[in-house]
């Protein structure tokens, strides 16, 4: 086995422009770890900034890009067996490292490739649809018959989470820019659906539910769409931000409208989660979900794939991400 492989690389931190694939040296898998080689990976908001250089991994972490990856297992490393055996295909939550040729990941943050899924559909996975199970289950505690109102629907995590909400029984709601997404988002299963660039959502997420309002707001955009989320939180509902796209810095009487509504704020972030707790999530998901990925089941989930680029156009597929134009993910092919 050569220890050299090709990963994303950038140098100094930048734009897309900034970005290259260069041979550099294979991981290692160390205690509890194994080695995959991957076939396929998949971009993350997160990559954009990391290559920008405003969102180092966590310590420890590769330095490399890329939070989840697909392939086949080629090592185990010490206390690894066991879990896993050569060969198998399988994808991998990751805290970097994931758009190389190989990575090292720790066992119990594998997931077995639901069987007739392709390396590119398994790709859209990882990062995407932990989140949303995440953010419904662990933290925002999601019961059936709530309602749920996710930013930026057609987004990676907002198509996964608005199949999630269907599966446990829950009334999505998103807004998009755009009406094609939003007409996506309720192909997938959205009740309903505003452009926050030309509607005010507060008022119609209002409307759509007689007045009461989201149990739960999925948030990913943060300040600018503060007022709109008050305005349409249910009393009593959890707010759930997980992103800033839309920048943190609130100017205005946010407390006071807080109160009144006795809402909850919470916030979560998976990368930087302990070992531990990535575990139980990914066995959660692995147990509750990933069968309703299987065809012909009563309920059926779909990954989400937006478009698939060779690993040496990765600057074109942080482009699309950047520019928005995706809906559900942009994956990362990877040459063997
Ligand atoms: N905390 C965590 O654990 C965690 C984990 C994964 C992802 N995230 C966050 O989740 C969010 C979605 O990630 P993703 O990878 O699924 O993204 P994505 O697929 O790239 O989709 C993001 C979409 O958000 C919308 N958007 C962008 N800027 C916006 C703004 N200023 N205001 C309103 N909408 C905006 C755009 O769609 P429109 O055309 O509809 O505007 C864009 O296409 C990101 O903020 C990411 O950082 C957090």
């Amino acid at each position: 086995m050569a220890d050299k492989m090709l990963a994303a690389h950038f140098d100094p931190p930048g734009g897309p422009d900034n970005l290259c694939v260069k041979e550099v040296i294979r991981p290692v898998p160390k205690e509890g770890e194994v080695l995959i080689q991957v076939h396929a990976s998949a971009l993350n908001r997160a990559d954009l900034l990391q290559t920008r250089g405003r969102y180092p991994p966590p310590p420890g972490a590769s330095l490399i890009l890329g939070l989840e990856a697909v392939g086949k297992v080629v090592a185990l490393g010490p206390g690894a067996d066991g879990c896993w055996k050569i060969g198998d295909r399988v994808m991998a939550l990751l805290a970097g490292g994931g758009n190389a040729q190989y990575v090292a990941a720790p066992a119990s943050q594998l997931m077995p490739i639901p069987p007739g899924m392709t390396d590119t559909d398994a790709a859209s996975i990882p990062e995407a649809w932990l989140t949303a199970y995440q953010l419904l289950h662990f933290v925002g505690k999601v019961q059936k018959g709530e309602t749920v109102l996710i930013h930026a629907g057609a987004s990676g995590v907002g198509t996964a989470a608005i199949q999630l909400c269907r599966l446990a029984g829950v009334l999505p709601i998103v807004t998009a820019g755009s009406a094609e997404k939003l007409e996506f988002a309720k192909k997938l299963g959205a009740a309903s659906g505003f452009n926050y660039r030309e509607e005010d959502f507060g008022a119609k997420c209002l409307e759509t539910t007689n007045n009461v309002g989201a149990d739960i707001i999925l948030d990913c955009v943060g300040a600018t769409h503060w007022q709109k989320n008050l305005q349409c939180l249910n009393t009593d509902g959890r707010w759930v931000v997980y992103g800033l796209m839309g920048s943190g810095e609130i100017h205005g009487d946010f407390l006071t409208m807080l109160l009144k509504k006795r809402g909850s704020m919470l916030a979560s972030t998976l990368r930087a989660r302990s070992r531990e707790y990535k575990t139980e999530l990914v066995k959660a998901f692995t147990e509750q979900v990933l069968p309703y990925f299987k065809p012909g089941g009563s309920i059926q989930l779909q990954p989400i794939v937006d478009s698939v680029f060779p690993f040496d156009q990765i600057a074109d597929a942080h482009r699309r991400m950047e520019a928005n134009k995706n809906t559900g993910k942009i994956v990362l092919q990877i040459p063997v």
